[in-house]
């Protein structure tokens, strides 16, 4: 019998902080940096983002987001045969955020490892997950996406520091004779490295450079939307799916203009688009399964139902992933 993967529990976590626009022009004024509600709202569909408490770890949020997904699943974490966290901002440079998730879920054991892909870092776990969960690896696995970006934002950069916020969420990806996961879709393209790095290094050992993130805009938005579109089309075509039968896309949370864009060139309706940007900024690697999450408790997304998830990150890292609910 051919094993699939599916996912049983949805999970996620917001910071209690939440910084609206206006909270967020205010701040900026105070450094003399101007910019306002109508500017971030009409070029990104951001209205508000949440940003962790000083001392708040990615793993602090991953482990919330994960509990919830386990409870979602009725899986304990003792059950955890695989962990797996997408992440720029880890607790640490080793080791990894998923062996800290481990041992404060108490599912010590198991192999933890981080996945860093940026903001495609979910699509790129889950596809791991899956791939081990089909070879007969593991049953009961963890994939988490957890950000805290706000400690990467240079507050003196308009261009940059609008535009993230913090969160984690959470999926508990199990061995099902069902399909659920159907097809997937990974790229990556190093030549595009300096259009969105943070370039900070370590270096003998000592992190140095400049820890802050850096953006070319417009070149991301170019690069994009093409590169999502196609993503989309290889995956819905490996799975011998049409667009117009994907119930959901639930694309990574950047912008509303590249959501807008990508979803007209596959003639999916907005309506079939979950959208969360405007509440939570762009979380990175977290927005994926965040905004999956928000969309499962909300009730637009059911069981049963055809889910395209697709994400596009530093890197430059591209992909997507088809799934059944
Ligand atoms: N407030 C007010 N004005 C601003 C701000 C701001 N926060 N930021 C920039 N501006 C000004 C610029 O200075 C510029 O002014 P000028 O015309 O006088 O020079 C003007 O607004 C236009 O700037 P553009 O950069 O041309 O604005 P654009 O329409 O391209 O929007 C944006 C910028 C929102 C960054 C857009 O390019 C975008 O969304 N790009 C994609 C970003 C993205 O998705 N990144 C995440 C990728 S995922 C990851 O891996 C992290």
């Amino acid at each position: 019998m051919t094993l699939h993967s599916r996912i049983t529990g949805t999970g996620s976590h917001l910071p209690p902080r939440r910084v609206t626009n206006a909270d967020l022009v205010a701040q900026l004024a105070e450094g003399g940096i101007e910019t306002s509600d109508q500017w971030i709202v009409e070029r990104t569909g951001i209205r508000a983002r949440h940003f962790a408490a000083d001392g708040v770890q990615c793993s602090d949020m991953a482990l919330d987001a994960a509990r919830h997904a386990l409870k979602a699943a009725g899986r304990d974490a003792s059950e955890l045969d695989l962990i797996i966290v997408a992440t720029s901002t880890p607790d640490m440079v080793f080791p990894s955020t998923a062996c800290i998730l481990q041992n404060k879920l108490g599912a010590n054991g198991c192999p933890a490892f981080d996945v860093q892909a940026v903001c495609s870092g979910f699509v790129y776990a889950l596809t791991v997950a899956d791939a081990m969960v089909r070879a007969g690896s593991a049953r009961c696995a963890l994939v988490v996406g957890s950000e805290v970006f706000s400690r990467l934002l240079d507050f003196s950069d308009r261009t940059t520091c609008v535009l993230f916020g913090d969160g984690a969420g959470a999926v508990v990806l199990e061995a099902s004779e069902t399909p659920g996961i159907l097809a997937s879709d990974l790229h990556a393209d190093g030549k595009h490295v300096g259009i969105l790095c943070v370039p900070g290094h370590v270096a003998g050992g000592v992190a140095s450079g400049d820890p802050f993130l850096k953006m070319d805009g417009q070149a991301v938005f170019k690069l994009a939307v093409g590169l999502l579109e196609k993503s989309a089309r290889a995956t819905l075509e490996k799975a011998g799916i049409e667009a117009a039968d994907v119930d959901w896309m639930v694309p990574h949370q950047a912008n509303i203009r590249i959501m807008q864009s990508t979803a007209r060139k596959l003639h999916l309706p907005m309506e079939k688009v979950v959208v969360t940007v405007d509440q939570h900024g762009n979380t990175s690697a977290a927005s994926i399964p965040l905004a999956l999450d928000h969309a499962v408790r909300a009730g637009q997304v059911q069981p049963g139902q055809t889910v395209l998830l697709e994400g596009v990150g530093g890197g430059f890292t591209w992909g997507s992933v088809l799934l059944k609910m």
